[in-house]
């Protein structure tokens, strides 16, 4: 029987070798599948080789250096790389539904990471302040879109300052969607026979979707999204989303820097900004989760992304008819956030 190995060589001398049989993770929900891994992320027992690298990036590099645990991150790259093996053989072969796939596969870890950490929260603020001014101008709550709300982070941390606004909540990975929507209810007045939000099921690149509600959304947030499609397609889809948002109405833009493509430590900055503050504020953030997220992560690059610099994402808003309001650099240095205005 073939087994996938991975040399873990340069990272640990003691334990040259990480022996797991094909499809051991198949079929295994998440908490399972974190059983099954642990053992062997506790069998590796780590020296600290000069020359190791991680996604080519050595690990005697600046970031990795002010990680306390860099043994740690060493484990993350080790474990994911045998994650990665574990589910491609299992992934669609067409690229949507494998996208969606490996974002239902993502979810739980996804939460333990960015829920917690300050970076996203930062986020979540900018959208509260602006969008707080707009509906203390219309004096009513607001109409919010969440479009590949993933689990719908953003409607979450806002309904518990703004309890009376209303959420949607789009995405095409229904896993997301379903921790989504468990997250909502958890904030929501259990005795309020109303709800304020709705999840639906969409695919972005369905440009039709939305037609029957034009003008609708006072906010429209499309934070960590666009970059999953090629160039051509950013502008149609942007321009269908822009026609739910009416006239004065905000939309909040967040895209990865093009830099994350051109210069490698920056996805180990973000990476361990994200771990590090999540850890720092109580998240049950595990090894398997950061090995995971690894791993996805590069299941996702293969389905072509197309990663903007901040000013062409600014560029974009602007071709599509919007005004920028604001605009900086968020995210442990890795996303550019802008704040784009409906003119009348
Ligand atoms: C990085 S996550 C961001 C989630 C959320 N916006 C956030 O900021 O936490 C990207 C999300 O885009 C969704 N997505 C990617 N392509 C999509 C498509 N064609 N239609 C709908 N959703 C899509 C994924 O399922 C995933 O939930």
């Amino acid at each position: 029987m073939l087994y996938a190995i991975f040399s873990l060589h340069s990272w640990a001398a003691s334990s040259p070798l990480v022996v797991l049989a094909p499809g051991a993770l198949e079929g295994l929900n998440y908490d399972q599948a974190v059983k099954r891994v642990e053992p062997l992320l506790k069998s590796i027992q780590f020296t600290w080789p000069s020359a190791a690298t991680i996604d080519g990036v050595p690990l005697s590099s600046a970031p990795v250096k002010s990680f306390a645990r860099a043994a740690t991150v060493a484990k993350f790259a080790a474990v994911s790389n045998v994650i990665e093996l574990e589910l491609r053989p299992f992934l669609p072969a067409d690229p949507e539904e494998r996208t969606a796939k490996v974002w239902d596969l993502y979810a739980k870890a996804y939460d333990r990471a960015v829920l917690y950490c300050t970076g996203y929260r930062e986020m979540v603020a900018t959208v509260s302040f602006y969008a707080g001014q707009l509906a203390a101008e219309l004096k009513r709550p607001l109409q919010v879109l969440d479009a590949g709300s993933g689990t719908g982070n953003f409607p979450y941390l806002l309904s518990w300052e703004h309890p009376d606004w209303f959420f949607t909540l789009t995405d095409f990975s229904k896993g997301s969607l379903a921790l989504a929507g468990k997250k909502m209810l958890s904030v929501q007045n259990p005795s309020s026979e109303k709800r304020n939000f709705l999840r639906l099921y969409q695919n972005l690149n369905d440009t039709h979707v939305g037609e029957a509600e034009v003008g609708t959304q006072d906010v429209i947030i499309l934070n960590n999204v666009l970059y999953n499609f090629p160039s051509d397609k950013k502008k149609s889809i942007l321009t269908a989303l822009v026609k739910r948002l009416r006239a004065e109405g905000l939309l909040f833009l967040g895209e990865p820097l093009a830099e994350f493509q051109s210069i490698p430590t920056k996805k180990l900055e973000l990476f361990l900004g994200v771990a590090k503050s999540a850890v720092e504020h109580g998240s049950p953030f595990t090894e398997f989760d950061g090995a995971l997220l690894i791993a996805i992560n590069r299941l996702l690059v293969t389905s072509s992304p197309s990663f903007m610099t901040f000013e062409a994402q600014g560029a974009l808003g602007s071709s599509v008819g919007l005004k920028a309001i604001a605009g900086g650099v968020r995210y442990y240095n890795s996303i550019g956030f802008w704040v784009f205005q409906k003119p009348r």
